[in-house]
């Protein structure tokens, strides 16, 4: 962060201060106090399972310089060096506004969508490197926390922030384009993801739109011209639009010849205004090519050359876990742990990808439910059991009550001649698949967070290695 003193966070936050005013805050502002360093700031978030306010007097023994919190700490080294708020979430959005304000020389872009957020901005991240100094979150490091703390990072070196912006609900995007407002965004997709809480798609556009209305005139939108609900958010900006696709020619920037290798990975050809080149991404999975044509032609905006994003894209690895991990075991059985979450776009995507990588054995699919889907829920789980199968898994496991509906779509397909099986957890999925497996055969590992499925497809891998 840019060196700030006690007094001016207590002016930007509208906080009360106890302590030195001339104190400054040099160090990294987080809310994990084991992350807490020397000259930090330690902001104190009660959470659902633990309370930041206990850890601060940790926080101080490790060396931070103040705590932003919402009541004092009864502890005399916390009492000494504390900024008061009512809202410390509000407090940092204020601080990392005040920070990107004073950062004139700072380029912000904004990625949204409803899948492949994080793997665009991994991407892009990769590439707008090589323009200069640029600050991107780990993860998904994307919401009201997470966002400011990304933003907070920047310092007077920083030319570029290439971020994420997620929203469970109108307005969530918005509010965080105002902590830091993008001059670039680029939106993805408009699916199923969170469509529950939205209402449907057209409420999720709407929401998803809210970063290309905060885009000002000599911005620019970055628009998939596949997907109709993206582009249609051309209307809604002021900024210059710029399209990019897979194959509509009318896309300004797309991918064409998509091909998958052995591997699961997409070769194809990256067109631009500027020429042409050849791509081999080291990820896997064709439904990832509009994520890296995205992160191109947000490089290509910020001034990156062709050579340079050919090369980039092709050097690209996966900087965020358990997104479409690719592993072959020892024995010759390959696992994709892809369990970091799940939507029915981003089910049916790596299920595609599961049925190339398995085009010469057979296809196993261990798949726990897709959260946060509203009223269309146990129609959306029929609809991937009925996908799965008509790519003719020789298995297909479901885990947990939620998705066992993810069966009875399977069963839809009368010409399937795979195994169905419905399971209680991920260890009951285990001791169902590990006996059958043999060189050749292919796992996939897919669900919500909230299944905690990752477990699972570590433990395909230990098993084997044992
Ligand atoms: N363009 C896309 N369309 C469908 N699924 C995608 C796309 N890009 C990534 N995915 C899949 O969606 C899941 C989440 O990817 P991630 O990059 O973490 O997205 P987000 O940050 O939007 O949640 C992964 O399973 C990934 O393989
Ligand atoms: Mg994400």
């Amino acid at each position: 962060m840019i060196p700030l003193t006690l007094a001016r966070i207590a002016e930007i936050t509208g906080g009360e201060l106890h302590g030195d005013p001339a104190a400054a805050v040099t160090g990294e502002v987080v809310i994990d106090s084991r992350r807490a360093g020397p000259g930090g700031l330690f902001a104190a978030v009660a959470g659902e399972r633990a309370d930041g306010h206990d850890f601060a007097a940790a926080a101080v023994a490790a060396g931070a310089t103040a705590v932003l919190a919402t009541r004092p700490v009864p502890v005399p080294s916390v009492l000494a060096r504390s900024i008061l708020v009512g809202d410390v979430p509000a407090a940092l959005a204020a601080l990392a506004r005040a920070v990107i304000d004073a950062l004139p020389s700072a380029t912000v872009a904004g990625i949204t969508g409803s899948s492949g957020k994080t793997t665009t901005k991994d991407l892009a991240a990769q590439l707008v490197e090589r323009l200069g100094p640029t600050i991107a979150p780990a993860g998904s490091f994307n919401n009201e926390f997470g966002h400011p703390l990304t933003v907070l990072r920047a310092d007077a070196s920083t030319r570029y922030l290439v971020l994420e912006l997620s929203a469970r609900g109108p307005g969530h995007i918005a509010y965080l384009c105002r902590v830091a407002p993008p001059r670039y965004g680029v939106v993805l997709n408009v699916g199923h993801a969170h469509a529950g809480e939205f209402g449907g798609l057209d409420q999720v556009a709407r929401a998803k739109g809210e970063l290309v209305e905060a885009l000002p005139a000599d911005g620019v939108a970055i628009l998939n011209a596949d997907d109709p609900r993206v582009l249609a958010m051309a209307a809604r900006t002021a900024a210059r639009v710029v399209t990019f696709g897979v194959d509509d020619p009318s896309a300004a920037i797309r991918a064409a010849d998509v091909r998958l290798d052995d591997e699961g990975r997409p070769t194809f050809t990256l067109l631009t205004p500027e020429g042409q080149a050849a791509i081999t991404l080291r990820l896997h999975g064709a439904h990832i090519v509009p994520d890296a044509v995205a992160a191109a032609a947000l490089a290509r905006e910020l001034g990156l050359g062709l050579a340079d994003i050919a090369d980039g894209l092709c050097a690209a690895v996966a900087r965020s876990r358990w997104r479409m991990e690719v592993h072959r075991r020892g024995d010759g059985v390959t696992v994709i742990n892809d369990a970091y979450n799940a939507n029915p776009e981003s089910v049916r995507a790596a299920l595609q990808a599961l049925r190339h990588l398995a085009a010469a054995g057979r296809g196993f699919a261990i798949l726990g439910h897709m959260a946060e889907l509203g009223g269309t829920s146990r129609a959306s789980h029929e609809d991937i059991g009925e996908f799965a199968a008509q790519a003719e898994l020789a298995g297909l496991i479901a885990v947990g009550d939620e998705a066992a509906p993810i069966l009875a779509g399977a069963r839809r397909v009368r010409s399937w001649t795979g195994e169905a099986l419905a399971v209680p957890d991920g260890q009951a999925a285990l001791e169902a698949l590990s006996n059958q497996l043999k060189p050749g055969d292919v796992v996939l590992v897919k669900a919500s967070r909230a299944a905690r499925l990752e477990g699972v497809a570590a433990d395909l891998l230990e098993g084997a290695a044992r």
